[in-house]
């Protein structure tokens, strides 16, 4: 039978799941770490340091919760202070409220949760999310690297940062923003940011959030508490580790003086016994073995870098995790799939491209799905200083050609598919003779120190044991005597001194450079979420069988160009580092003003509120988009309390497209839609037709008005009292 003791105990437990431990990378997925090492990544990452100072670890620091509010939702934010462990299982957040007796306790959460919510707007969301959307974001969560490091779909492994019960904690709103730029919330880094465009975001955040019920928008009620809150957030020593407030250096003893089998009275965390071991280690001995290569392991440890990359045999892929890193070459193999090592990565990457990819703005193989975060330049700074420190090789010995052009020549020469035929293997500039397309040549002399890149060359085995790439001065015999004496050496430097000179440097023999289409097929319409020119990186491109197309502006809510033609041309987007612009293909592209489109004006001649590209207009909230059969989009967005569905559908006899604003209520007064503003449009003697450049027309409701401004007409259409409006865009074929 139970003790009375043991049931109170049980009866004590919140009617939620039980406290797991705090999920920390390293200790779990890596049992070859030191003890005491494991005990160190502990003390940072359970910001241990953030109230214990006097040694030199960095606390990995808390979410900003300057505007929490906006984020999380109030009945969250209160329940998860009252009860961290309960709340999130596996929260490297500690229990700092846990020493109070229940009724105090949830006092207290409540206040500082009023507090909290005064911060920021302090008004949230919670919104039905799109279907379609869910299974975009579902598909990207498990491509592009979360599934690196949290739970895969319908798996639990063990250590992984918990995403527990995140549809009562954010609306789609908050996530989507959190998404696209969680180092500003969380700036420790261990949540890296990884270059999800808005769409992304929102898509994620969709299938992250897929269970939630729509909830009105809700804020802080409580204005009383709100004192007390901000108090108790200072005295419990929130601000110990969390923005805004300012921490104190002399919170808790000194970490040198903890008694190493002690425990916390202040900061609770439900450690595993394994963890209490390696924290009491750590205690034990804090004289820390001062080399490069430790040092270099907690850091890859404490940011997670070895949830993808392996240095010589520490940290890589675990199996559970590897169905997750997948790759659109097939051809390549393994090595176009999981992260490269980054054994020796010190003596391979020139600093400044090391630099980059650290910061993750250096990619060198577009193919692999998984994408290299970035963390933070205050984060990994450390680590890129170490890691050339840690690594290096002997300098390569090799006689240069003086004669700079000469060697580049030879070099051209060497990489054609008549010579060493790299291109066989190779992209240069997004292309290559075969389907291999390793690494991209162009961009080589920029991420490679030139010592590495001779070592390399003349012993490819020796750095990628099972690399296909061969040997092409076996024995230290050239393959190609006839070039620069047959010397190695020089022939290396030659492919260097070519490369160097990165996208300028000639198309080499057997590759043809085409540009590549894109554009609708069988009947349907194309979408391509893009950058386009004068719309920024939220555009929604649309290519109709008919020939005509037009690019939306997401992010401002308003129809960004209209062109007739081709769709567009990729190689800026698909070839290079994929940051380009789609380039529109086709007859004159006609641009539509940036700002908002539409506007409540005091009168017709009121000036329409500016706004730079890509800058957000106030008011505007957009809801996402459906598709018809023919894949033709009806957009949606709110504006002024009024919901807008805003059709594009093309008309099969040529390039003309009919444009419908539907409201679901009448439109209020003063509401007016700027269809256009361009230099000097003409209004034809008709009412309701506009002529615009590159012979476009406009047919518009009656109502619609031409305004002029000195050499700048703007076409403004009413609204006010409408509940739909259609205007016809036609390019005249003439
Ligand atoms: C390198 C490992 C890593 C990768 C990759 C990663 N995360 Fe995280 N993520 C974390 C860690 C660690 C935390 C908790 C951070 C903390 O304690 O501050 C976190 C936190 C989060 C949170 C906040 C949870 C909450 O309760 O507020 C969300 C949401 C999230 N991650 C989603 C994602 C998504 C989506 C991706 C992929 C686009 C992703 N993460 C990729 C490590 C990672
Ligand atoms: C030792 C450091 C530490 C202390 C002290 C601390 N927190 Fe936290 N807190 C964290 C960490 C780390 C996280 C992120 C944990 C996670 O995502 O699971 C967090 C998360 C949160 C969140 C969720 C924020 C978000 O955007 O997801 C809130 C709210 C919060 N803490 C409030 C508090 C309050 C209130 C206190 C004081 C009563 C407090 N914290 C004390 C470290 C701390
Ligand atoms: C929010 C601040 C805070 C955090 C975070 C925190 N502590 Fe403490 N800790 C204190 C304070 C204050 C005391 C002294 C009063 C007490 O014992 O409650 C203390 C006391 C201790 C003691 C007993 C002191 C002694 O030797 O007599 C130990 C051991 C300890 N902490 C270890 C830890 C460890 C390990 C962690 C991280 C897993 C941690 N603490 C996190 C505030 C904190
Ligand atoms: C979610 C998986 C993931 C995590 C976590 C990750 N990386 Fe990467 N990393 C990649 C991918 C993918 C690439 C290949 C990018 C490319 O070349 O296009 C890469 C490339 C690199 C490279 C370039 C290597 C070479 O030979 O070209 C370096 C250096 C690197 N990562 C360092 C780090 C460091 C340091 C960390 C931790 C702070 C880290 N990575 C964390 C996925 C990851
Ligand atoms: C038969 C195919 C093949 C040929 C021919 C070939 N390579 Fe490679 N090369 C590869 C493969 C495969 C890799 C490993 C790629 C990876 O890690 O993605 C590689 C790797 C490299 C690397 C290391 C890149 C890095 O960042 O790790 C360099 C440098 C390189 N090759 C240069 C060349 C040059 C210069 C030539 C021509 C003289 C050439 N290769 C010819 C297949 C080839």
């Amino acid at each position: 039978m139970r003790s009375t003791a043991a049931a109170l105990a049980l009866l004590a437990v919140p009617a939620t799941l039980p406290a797991a431990p705090p999920a920390v990378p390293g200790p779990h997925n890596h049992p070859e770490m030191a003890a005491g090492l494991a005990g160190e990544v502990l003390l940072t990452e359970l910001n241990c340091v953030a109230c214990h100072r006097g040694g030199d670890l960095p606390a990995k620091g808390a979410p900003d919760l300057s505007a929490v509010a906006t984020r999380v939702s109030p009945a969250y934010l209160e329940e998860f202070i009252a009860a961290p462990h309960a709340t999130k299982p596996g929260t490297t957040m500690p229990d700092v409220l846990g020493g109070l007796p229940e009724g105090e306790r949830t006092a207290a959460a409540r206040a500082i949760a009023d507090y909290l919510g005064t911060l920021g707007d302090g008004l949230f969301t919670a919104g039905p999310v799109d279907r379609e959307a869910v299974g975009r974001g579902e598909k990207l969560f498990h491509q592009v690297g979360c599934a690196a490091c949290h739970s895969p779909e319908g798996t639990a492994i063990r250590g992984s940062p918990p995403l527990h019960r995140i549809e009562d904690k954010y609306g789609l709103a908050g996530l989507t923003a959190f998404l696209e730029d969680p180092l500003a919330v969380r700036p420790g880094g261990r949540m890296p940011d990884l270059h999800l465009d808005h769409f992304e975001a929102a898509d994620i955040a969709s299938y992250l959030l897929r269970d939630q019920k729509p909830t009105p928008p809700r804020r802080v009620r409580r204005p009383e508490n709100v004192a007390r809150g901000k108090a108790l957030f200072r005295e419990f020593g929130c601000a110990q580790c969390h923005a805004p407030g300012t921490a104190v250096e002399t919170f808790a003893p000194p970490l040198a003086g903890l008694a190493p089998g002690a425990t916390c009275g202040s900061a609770r965390y439900p450690l595993s016994e394994t963890q209490g071991a390696q924290i009491a280690a750590a205690l034990a001995t804090p004289d820390r073995d001062p080399s490069p290569e430790v040092e270099i392991q907690l850091a890859l440890t404490r940011l997670n870098c070895i949830a993808c990359h392996r240095r010589d045999s520490y940290g890589g892929v675990p199996p559970g995790r590897d169905p997750f890193f997948t790759t659109s070459n097939l051809n390549l193999g393994e090595q176009a799939r999981i992260p490269p090592p980054l054994t020796g990565v010190g003596a391979k990457l020139d600093p400044k491209w090391l630099r980059k990819v650290a910061l993750g703005d250096g990619r060198a193989r577009p193919y692999m799905h998984t994408r290299m975060p970035a963390f933070g330049a205050a984060n990994v700074g450390r680590l890129l200083e170490l890691l050339p420190e840690a690594d290096s090789l002997p300098p390569a010995a090799f006689e240069r050609t003086a004669d700079e052009r000469a060697a580049q020549a030879a070099g051209h020469q060497l990489v054609g598919n008549k010579n060493l035929s790299c291109v066989a293997c190779h992209t240069f500039k997004g292309e290559s003779a075969t389907t291999l397309d390793a690494v991209e040549l162009t961009t080589m002399a920029a991420r490679l120190r030139e010592d590495w890149f001779h070592h390399f060359m003349r012993e490819p085995q020796r750095f990628h044991p099972s690399t296909i790439m061969p040997s092409f001065w076996p024995a230290g015999k050239a393959v190609r005597p006839e070039l620069l004496d047959g010397d190695p050496g020089r022939q290396i430097d030659a492919i260097w001194q070519y490369l160097k000179r990165g996208r300028e440097a000639p198309t080499p023999a057997g590759i043809k450079r085409e540009p590549i289409e894109y554009g609708p097929a069988g009947g349907e319409a194309v979408m391509l979420r893009r950058q386009y020119r004068g719309i920024g990186k939220r555009g929604i491109g649309v290519g109709y069988p008919s020939g005509i197309n037009i690019a939306f502006d997401a992010g401002q809510l308003r129809l960004g160009s209209v062109w007739a033609g081709g769709f567009g041309e990729m190689s800026g987007v698909w070839r290079g580092q994929g940051s380009g612009s789609v380039h529109e293909r086709g007859r004159g592209v006609v641009r539509f003003p940036a700002g908002p489109a539409l506007a409540t004006l005091a009168d017709r001649a009121a000036a329409w509120p500016e706004l730079a590209e890509s800058k957000r207009p106030e008011g505007f909230q957009f809801q996402g988009y459906t598709l018809d059969r023919q894949q033709r989009p009806t957009f949606r967005y709110t504006f002024a309390g009024l919901a807008i569905a805003d059709r594009f559908v093309d008309d099969p006899e040529g390039p003309s497209l009919t444009r419908t604003l539907t409201f679901d209520k009448p439109a209020p007064a003063g509401l007016y839609l700027r269809l256009a503003a361009a230099e000097d449009p003409e209004a034809t003697a008709e009412a309701g037709t506009f002529q615009l450049p590159h012979n476009l027309s406009l047919k518009t409701p009656a109502a619609a008005f031409l305004r002029r401004s000195g050499d700048t007409g703007e076409i403004l259409l009413p609204l006010g009292g409408e509940t739909s409006a259609t205007i016809v865009y036609a390019f005249d074929s003439k």
